[in-house]
């Protein structure tokens, strides 16, 4: 990153932008002493700038590249950086020259559009609650699911953290007996969230894939494939992550 940081960004912003720490951790280390500032001890909410010089336990701290990754996860793979049973996890394969972190996660068993990074600040943005960022799945569930099943989901679903929002809802495939194919696209994050919903009127998922996430699609990319977004996709997922796309 060139002029990295922005005049007036705060040391603790700043460490979090360099991919030290999570802004929050970053807090501790400033107030325990362990980052300085042109050789002194820094403070919180203490503003820098491109010409200042960090250190972390008298290590220079430099700005790392931006790395925004578009994957498409596989079955079988956690969407945690380290898995405490050592299983494979959406990192593995991944450059590793950065500290990569997924924004959200998908469960085990779900495939599709995961996006990995280093920049705490768009994977916050991106995962906020306010900024309704919308996540299209592709769901098959049990059963054949009727009209009113389909409207319930569309207007919301009493669960047991409270109702869910409007969701896009489509029937993709009622051609077969024991199951339904349905597009669901929901602008929460909640955890579970489209089993819960299926399982709430009566209809257990059987296979879930994320198509898109923030209007980024898998084209091109085969399962356990990635690949970098270009500057006018991080572009555009900045806009949803400070609320400023239209939607
Ligand atoms: N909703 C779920 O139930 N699981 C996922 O992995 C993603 C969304």
């Amino acid at each position: 990153m060139a002029d990295w940081p922005a005049p007036g960004t705060r040391v603790q912003r700043a460490l979090a932008q360099a991919g030290v720490a999570s802004r929050r951790a970053a807090e501790t280390l400033i107030t325990d002493g362990r980052v300085t500032v042109n050789g002194d001890v820094a403070h919180l909410g203490q503003t820098v700038g491109p010409n200042d010089v960090l250190r972390l336990d008298g290590a220079l701290v430099l700005a790392e590249p931006v790395r925004v990754i578009l994957l498409s996860k596989s079955a079988g793979t956690v969407s945690t950086a380290r898995d405490p049973q050592g299983r494979p996890t959406v990192l593995d394969g991944l450059p590793d020259d950065v500290r990569l972190y997924p924004v959200g996660r998908l469960d085990i068993d779900t495939t599709g559009a995961l996006l990995v990074t280093n920049d705490g600040d768009l994977a916050n943005g991106l995962m906020h609650p306010r900024k309704a960022v919308p996540k299209t799945y592709e769901v098959r569930v049990e059963g054949r699911v009727s009209a009113a099943g389909v409207r319930a989901l569309r207007q919301g679903i009493e669960l047991e953290d409270g109702p869910t929002l409007p969701a896009r809802v489509e029937v993709m495939d009622r051609m077969h007996p024991g199951s339904t194919w349905l597009t669901i696209e929901i602008t929460e994050g909640r955890n579970r969230q489209v089993k819960r919903m299926c399982r709430a009127i009566g209809h257990p998922v059987q296979r879930l894939h994320r198509a898109r996430y923030a209007g980024v699609g898998l084209a091109g990319l085969r399962t356990g494939q990635w690949r970098f977004l270009t500057r006018d996709e991080i572009d555009r997922l900045r806009g949803f992550a400070s609320g400023t796309v239209p939607r």
